[in-house]
Parts: structure tokens; sequence; C-alpha cells
């Protein structure tokens, strides 16, 4: 590391290290929700997945736009020039409540900085900024066995509010 890391905006030049954060973050995803769904995808499955739904793509392409919008933050942490982490997050309005309600959209840090608390200054710039905007209260899905998740929204003050619960329906 060359210095303290520091918080930035995102760059457009900042895809090639993006893309493999989005391939691996879709690829962690799909696997856990493929055995969810027991549909016994495999490592090549989960690639044609993300290669045919042009998923990759799609997440840069709203990662840039979230970079540029009003309601939407995009914060990367930078040791030196090189991104080591970043974070996304909303206001939206909740459709029940009538009242605005923070999104945590998406936390990465890349593999080779995990495990440095670096989670935490990015979750802090995501709270600071609901603050300065009056968001009342925020929220962030994430899924049971993502362990270092679930501990850097914790430290965060984020509490577990409700389960989700699946179940496989089948032909009668
Ligand atoms: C989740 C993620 C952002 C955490 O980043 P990180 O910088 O490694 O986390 P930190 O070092 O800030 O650690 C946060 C806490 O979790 C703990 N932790 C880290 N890795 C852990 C693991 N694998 N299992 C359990 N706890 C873990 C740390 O010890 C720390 O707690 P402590 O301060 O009490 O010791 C990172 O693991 C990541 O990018 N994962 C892949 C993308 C992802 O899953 N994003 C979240 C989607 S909802």
């Amino acid at each position: 590391m060359t210095g303290d890391p520091v918080l930035t905006e995102l760059r457009e030049d900042d895809a090639n290290v993006f893309w493999p954060w989005h391939r691996d973050h879709l690829a962690w995803h799909i696997r856990r929700w493929s055995e969810a769904w027991h549909l016994g995808w495999d490592e090549a499955d989960i690639a044609a997945r993300i290669r045919d739904g042009r998923l990759i793509e799609k997440e840069w392409t709203e990662l840039l736009a979230a970079a540029d919008g009003d309601d939407t933050l995009v914060r990367v942490l930078r040791d030196g020039e090189q991104p080591i982490g970043a974070i996304y997050a909303e206001i939206r309005t909740d459709p029940y409540m009538g009242l605005p309600l923070g999104v945590l959209s998406w936390l990465h840090v890349d593999e080779a900085a995990r495990g440095r608390r670096l989670s935490e200054p990015l979750v802090k710039a995501a709270l600071a900024w609901w603050a300065q905007r009056g968001v009342p209260i925020a929220q962030v899905y994430v899924t049971a066995g993502n362990d270092a998740a679930i501990k850097a929204y914790a430290k965060g003050g984020f509490e577990i509010i409700d389960h989700r619960m699946l179940v496989g329906i089948r032909r009668r």
C-alpha cells in the first residue's frame, strides 16, 4: 500500500478493474442461488449465464450511470490510482411507507485487500451521504453465509429484521 487509501469518484477507465470484480460477484451470487434453486449448475453454466445475459456489461453500465445520478452514490477507494474497493448506494422511496429509504446496492473490496477493514470507510461514506440528505433509514440485502459482508454491515449498524424463505415447487 502506498499510503492511506482515499475515497474518490468512479472513472470510465476503471473498467479493467471493475469488470473482474463484477464477474467474481456475479459468479458468487449465481453459484449461491443456483444451489438454492437446486439447478445443479456447474462453473461452465454460471460463466455462460454471465456471458449470455451480458451481466457484467449491465452491472458496469448501471454503475457508471449511478456515478452521475442525483439519488445515487458511487465511491471508489484507491491505493494511489489503483481501485481497491467500491460502494454503490441509492435513495429510493419506500412504496409502503412513502418515505425515503437508503439502499446499499453493492459493496466490494478487492480480494488482495480484504481483511484490512477497508469496508469500514466505504460503508461510512454511504451512511454520511444518507445522513446529509435526511434519509432516516437504510437497508441492504445480504445472502446468508456471506459472513464478511454480514459483519461489515453489522459494524456499520445494520440489524437483521427479516428472513427470506424459499420453497422448491414440485409438479404434482
Ligand atoms: C464483504 C467485503 C466487502 C468485506 O470487505 P473487507 O474489507 O474484507 O472486510 P473488513 O476487513 O472491513 O472486515 C469486516 C469485518 O468482517 C470480518 N471478516 C472479514 N472477512 C471475514 C470472513 N471471511 N468471515 C468472517 N468474518 C470476516 C473482519 O474480521 C471484520 O470484523 P472485525 O473488524 O470485527 O475484525 C469483502 O469480503 C468483499 O468484497 N466480498 C465480495 C463481495 C461481496 O460479497 N459484497 C457484499 C455483497 S452483499
